[in-house]
């Protein structure tokens, strides 16, 4: 069975529905690992509750090289095959990436490539596009720019805050970070230069 790491730097809803789904055996892997970078993320408490192995690596007032050693050393320990960013807001180096061609997978709050980067939800009502969403993609050398496996749309309504698309936005997120999770782990995919493309599921 596949070894999944998740890493997060927060609230953790995304973490939380992946986990569900595992323990519900929707996700065909099991959770080896979670790491934080940051001590006071919910997501932490929530996994320890859980009974998972869940560290604190901090990030803070280190340099990557020094973060990504000992998250490395982690991810080696408890034998992770997929890492799954869930949240996490800490660019990783293309030296780390590198390690894990294919098997590093990020949720980002906007249909990529518009609005990469930190608040995409606030950036998708200031520009005042009509539909925005969520992407589920590869994480490559680039930064919110490797191959997408899943997007879904979300309709903008004129009434929006950040705070509501926001909800509408992550409703979505969990949906398809599982059903991308099942592509990936059941290998239904082949890459056609950016292209990602699915077979469906086998009964
Ligand atoms: C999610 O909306 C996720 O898409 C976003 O952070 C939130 C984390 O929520 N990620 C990024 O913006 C990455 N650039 P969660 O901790 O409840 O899963």
């Amino acid at each position: 069975m596949t070894n999944i790491g998740v890493l997060i730097s927060g609230r953790g809803s995304n973490f939380e529905a992946i986990a569900r789904n595992v323990a519900a055996s929707v996700i065909p892997a099991r959770i080896s690992l979670v790491v934080s970078n940051r001590p006071d993320a919910r997501g932490l408490d929530l996994a320890r509750k859980m009974g998972l192995n869940a560290r604190y690596i901090p990030s803070q007032g280190r340099t990557r090289e020094e973060f990504e050693h000992d998250l490395l050393a982690a991810l080696a320990e408890k034998q992770v095959d997929v890492i799954c960013l869930a949240g996490f807001m800490r660019v990783l180096s293309a030296d780390f990436v590198r390690r894990f061609p294919q098997r590093i997978l990020n949720i980002h709050p906007s249909l990529l490539p518009a609005f990469p980067g930190i608040d995409a939800q606030k950036q998708a009502l200031e520009y005042g596009v009509k539909f925005t969403g969520c992407t589920v993609h590869f994480v490559d050398e680039t930064v919110d720019a490797g191959p997408v496996i899943l997007q879904a749309v979300v309709t903008i309504e004129d009434g929006d805050t950040v705070e509501t698309l926001s909800e509408r936005i992550l409703r979505e997120e969990h949906r398809i970070y599982t059903q991308a999770l099942r592509i990936v782990l059941e290998e239904r995919y082949r890459i056609e230069g950016r292209r990602v493309l699915i077979s469906p599921e086998k009964n």
